[in-house]
C-alpha cells in the first residue's frame, strides 16, 4: 500500500508554498495525502524561524508527534524549512527521534529523503544552501486551492536587517526568469485559477536573470496582460525599493489588487537606523504619501517591531504617532526576539519582556480603533469578494475584496472560488458583512 504522508506548516505564506511543493513531490513519488498526522506514515513539520515563539511552538509539537513514532518503525517524521536550516543541531539533541532535516528549498528531493531514511534508520540530511542552489521551478504543486495559487518569484534575501534571521535560512537572493514565471501563471489560469500570489522575501528588488530591465513593475504589467487572469496580488515589497513605476503599474492595473503590505518596522528614526533598513521615515512616509494621493485607493497594512533594543519610550510615542498619521487597514505587530547569527545580537539596552508586551498591547489597541473607523468609510459600497471559505461568524461564506478586507455574508457554498458582488451593511475593527447584490432585497 502507498505511503501516505501529513504535513504540518508553521509561518508565512512562502512556507505555505513550500509545502505545496514538498506535497507535490511526495505525492509524485507515489505517497497519498492522510486526513491528519495520526493516519500518517511520514509526517512533516515545515518550520518557521523568524522569532522564537514559532520555534518553540515546533518544539512543542515535535513533543506530541512522538507519540506516533511509537506507532511503528516504519513511521517517518521529517523537520524541514528554516528551523532544520538555522539549528539542526539542536533539533536532533530536543527530538533524538527526527528522521528527516532539510532546508527551506529541499521541496523536491523530500521523497528522496524518506526512502534514505526508510532504509538506512538513520537521519537524512540535506542542509546544502548556496554551494548547490535549487532551481526556482518546481514542477510538481500539490496545491490547496483551486482559485488562489502562490507563485516563487524569488527566493532569499541580501539585505542584512539586524534583526532578520532570514538571509541566514533561506540565503542570498535569486530571482526566477520572468518567461517562467508568465507560463506557470498561464497554466494555472487554463486550470481555472483567479487569483496569484506572487512570493519573495523582497519582490520590489525583483529583476529578471534573463533580462535585466524588466522590473517586478514591468513583470507585473505582463502578468496582468493574461487573458482570464482576475487578480494579482504580491508579498511583500520593501521600502527601499518601492518605485514610482510599480505604484503607476498599480493604478494602471485593475488586475493587480489595490493592496500594498509595506513593513515599516518602527516609526523611530534611530530605531530605523539601529535596524538597518535602509530608509529613513521620511522616506518612507514620502512612498506612504504617494500611494495615498493616487487616483485609486489602495488599502496600506504594515509589519511593526516592539522593543528593538535601545527602544526608549520615545521611540515609541514615534511608532505610535506613525499609525495616527498613516491610518493602515491594518498592522502586524510583534516582540521583538533575539535571532541567531543578526547584527542586533550585539546591541545593549535590550528591552525588558514585560515592557515589550505592554507597548504590544497599547500599540494593538491603538490600531483596533484606527481600523474601526476606517472600516466605517465601506458602509453602502459594493465590493467584488472572491469567496474563499466559510465565514467564522454567524455568516455562511467569507471571501476578501480586492484591497484584502475580509468580508462575510450570506450565501450558498457553491459560491466558492467565485467572484460575488456584495454590498457593505456592517463592519467590525476586523473585517466587513454584507449582503449579496442579487440578495438585497427591492429598493436598497
Ligand atoms: N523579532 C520580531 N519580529 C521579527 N520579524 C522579523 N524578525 C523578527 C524578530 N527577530 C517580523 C518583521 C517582519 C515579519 C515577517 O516578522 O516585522 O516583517
Amino acid at each position: 500500500m502507498a505511503r501516505r504522508f501529513f504535513i504540518e506548516t508553521f509561518g508565512c505564506q512562502m512556507n505555505a508554498l513550500d509545502s505545496e511543493k514538498i506535497a507535490g513531490n511526495l505525492r509524485h513519488s507515489g505517497m497519498e495525502p492522510a486526513a491528519d498526522a495520526a493516519q500518517a506514515d511520514v509526517i512533516i513539520l515545515n518550520t518557521c524561524s523568524v522569532r522564537e515563539k514559532a520555534v518553540q511552538k515546533v518544539y512543542a509539537r515535535l513533543g506530541e508527534i512522538k507519540r506516533h513514532k511509537a506507532r511503528g518503525e516504519n513511521v517517518v517524521v521529517g523537520v524541514v524549512g528554516c528551523m532544520a536550516q538555522l539549528e539542526a543541531g539542536r533539533v536532533l539533541d530536543k527530538a533524538p527521534f527526527v528522521d528527516i532535516l532539510a532546508g527551506p528549498q529541499k521541496g523536491r528531493v523530500i521523497a528522496e529523503l524518506v526512502e534514505q531514511a526508510a532504509r538506512t534508520r538513520a537521519p537524512a540530511i540535506d542542509l546544502r544552501m548556496d554551494e548547490d542552489p535549487e532551481p526556482l521551478e518546481t514542477a510538481h504543486v500539490l496545491r490547496t486551492s483551486r482559485w488562489r495559487a502562490g507563485i516563487t518569484i524569488s527566493e532569499g534575501c541580501s539585505r542584512r536587517c539586524a534583526f532578520c534571521v532570514v538571509p541566514m535560512t533561506r540565503g542570498v537572493e535569486r530571482c526566477r526568469e520572468g518567461a517562467s514565471i508568465i507560463q506557470e501563471v498561464a497554466e494555472l489560469v487554463s486550470q481555472g485559477y483567479l487569483e496569484v500570489v506572487l512570493l519573495g522575501q523582497a519582490v520590489s528588488s525583483y529583476r529578471d536573470p534573463a533580462c535585466r530591465d524588466v522590473t517586478f513593475a514591468r513583470l507585473l504589467r505582463r502578468l496582468a496582460e493574461i487573458d482570464g487572469l482576475k487578480r494579482i496580488r504580491f508579498a511583500s515589497p520593501h521600502p527601499g525599493d518601492f518605485t514610482d513605476e510599480l505604484l503607476e503599474v498599480m493604478v494602471s492595473c485593475p488586475k493587480v489588487c489595490n493592496h500594498i503590505h509595506l513593513p515599516v518596522q518602527s516609526g523611530s528614526a534611530k530605531v530605523l537606523r539601529a535596524m538597518r533598513r535602509g530608509y529613513t521615515i521620511q522616506r518612507y512616509l514620502e512612498i506612504i504619501r504617494k500611494i495615498q494621493e493616487a487616483p485609486r485607493p489602495m488599502a496600506i497594512t504594515t509589519d511593526i517591531i516592539v522593543g528593538f533594543p535601545g527602544e526608549t519610550a520615545a521611540d515609541f510615542e514615534d511608532t505610535l504617532r506613525l499609525l495616527d498619521e498613516v491610518q493602515y487597514d491594518s498592522v502586524f505587530s510583534f516582540k521583538y526576539s533575539p535571532r541567531p547569527g543578526t547584527a542586533a545580537l550585539s546591541l545593549k539596552d535590550e528591552v525588558p519582556e514585560a515592557e515589550k508586551g505592554a507597548r504590544l498591547k497599547v500599540l494593538q489597541e491603538r490600531q483596533k480603533l484606527i481600523q474601526f473607523n476606517k472600516n466605517a468609510a465601506y458602509l453602502g459600497q459594493l465590493m467584488e469578494v472572491l469567496v474563499d471559505e466559510e465565514a467564522r461568524t454567524r455568516f455562511a461564506l467569507a471571501g476578501r475584496a480586492s484591497n484584502n478586507k475580509v468580508v462575510n455574508f450570506d450565501g450558498p457554498l457553491a459560491l466558492m472560488g467565485r467572484l460575488v458582488p456584495v454590498q457593505i451593511t456592517g463592519f467590525s475593527a476586523n473585517s466587513l458583512k454584507g449582503v449579496r447584490l442579487e440578495d438585497r432585497p427591492e429598493g436598497s
